[in-house]
């Protein structure tokens, strides 16, 4: 495995494949790597030739009052599990090469990233699609792949490349999760062990939402008792759990087709969030 610690590095290797003829996929991380990470590179290894995941933790995408100082840092196992999975190559980038000095530029966002983590995270969606977009413009693979763990994140980039024709596919890949169903994130690191019972609770209370549903209770009927019940099961606070629409992520209508259960919430020092197709 190739480590690409800066930005010619990254272009000179991928010109080099490119001239071999190689596909490419790109799987953008900040490192903290699950085995969530790795289904992601092995799905890129799968598809294409050549599988480049890129570690950068991006400042831009934390508010001043986030976790950006405490995120987890784990560059060397990184490494290591990335190479067991076979991937040809890592980017690591310098802040350099993502924010030269007199960085001004960002892409402004609407639709889709305006509910849900764009009300309560309002910087959030700006700084994740700012550098997904150098990212993608600076190794220019052919497919670049992301978890449905993150799936309002997904929508927004798939939106994002669609909106400014950059000439890549976005590919979600499904939510990797361990045997008790908690969504495998890099922020599970904050949770004792009381938490991490209280966390598996999500998977079954969302999965509940859409029996539910299904039974013709009503959808404020739902969220109100989803709501009470992360509370009761001992989260400290619920930003939302809510039934919306699979493509708007706006409150189902008379055109929706599929929707979708979605969460987030703050349990000690961590903000879950997860969903599931309902
Ligand atoms: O999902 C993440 O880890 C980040 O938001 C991403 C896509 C790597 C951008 O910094």
């Amino acid at each position: 495995m190739q480590k690409l610690k800066s930005l010619p590095e990254l272009q000179k290797f991928v010109k080099e494949q490119r001239g071999l003829g190689k596909s490419i996929s790109f799987v953008p991380t900040m490192g903290a790597l699950h085995e969530g990470h790795l289904e992601l590179a092995r799905v890129g290894l799968q598809k294409t030739d050549i599988c480049i995941p890129y570690i950068f933790i991006n400042p831009k995408q934390f508010a001043p009052t986030e976790d950006l100082a405490s995120y987890p840092k784990t560059l060397e196992e990184d490494l290591q599990k990335l190479s067991s999975v076979n991937v040809n190559a890592v980017y690591l980038p310098r802040m350099e090469d993502v924010y030269p000095d007199g960085f001004v530029t960002s892409v402004k966002l609407g639709g889709v990233a305006l509910p849900l983590e764009g009300e309560h995270r309002p910087h959030f969606f700006e700084g994740v699609a700012t550098v997904v977009a150098k990212m993608l413009l600076q190794c220019m693979p052919d497919i670049a792949l992301f978890g449905e763990k993150d799936y309002q994140q997904l929508m927004v980039i798939k939106k994002m490349v669609n909106d400014l024709n950059i000439p890549v596919e976005i590919m979600g890949v499904p939510t990797v999760r361990d045997f008790q169903g908690l969504a495998l994130s890099s922020r599970n690191a904050y949770l004792n062990n009381d938490e991490l019972g209280i966390a598996r609770q999500i998977n079954k209370l969302l999965s509940r939402m859409g029996q539910e549903l299904r039974g013709g209770a009503s959808i404020a009927e739902i969220e109100s008792r989803a709501h009470k019940s992360l509370l009761d099961a001992g989260f400290d606070k619920v930003d939302y759990i809510t039934i919306r629409d699979a493509q708007t992520l706006l409150p189902p209508d008379k055109n929706t087709t599929s929707l979708r259960a979605l969460m987030a919430a703050w349990l000690g020092k961590a903000r879950l969030i997860d969903n599931i197709p309902i």
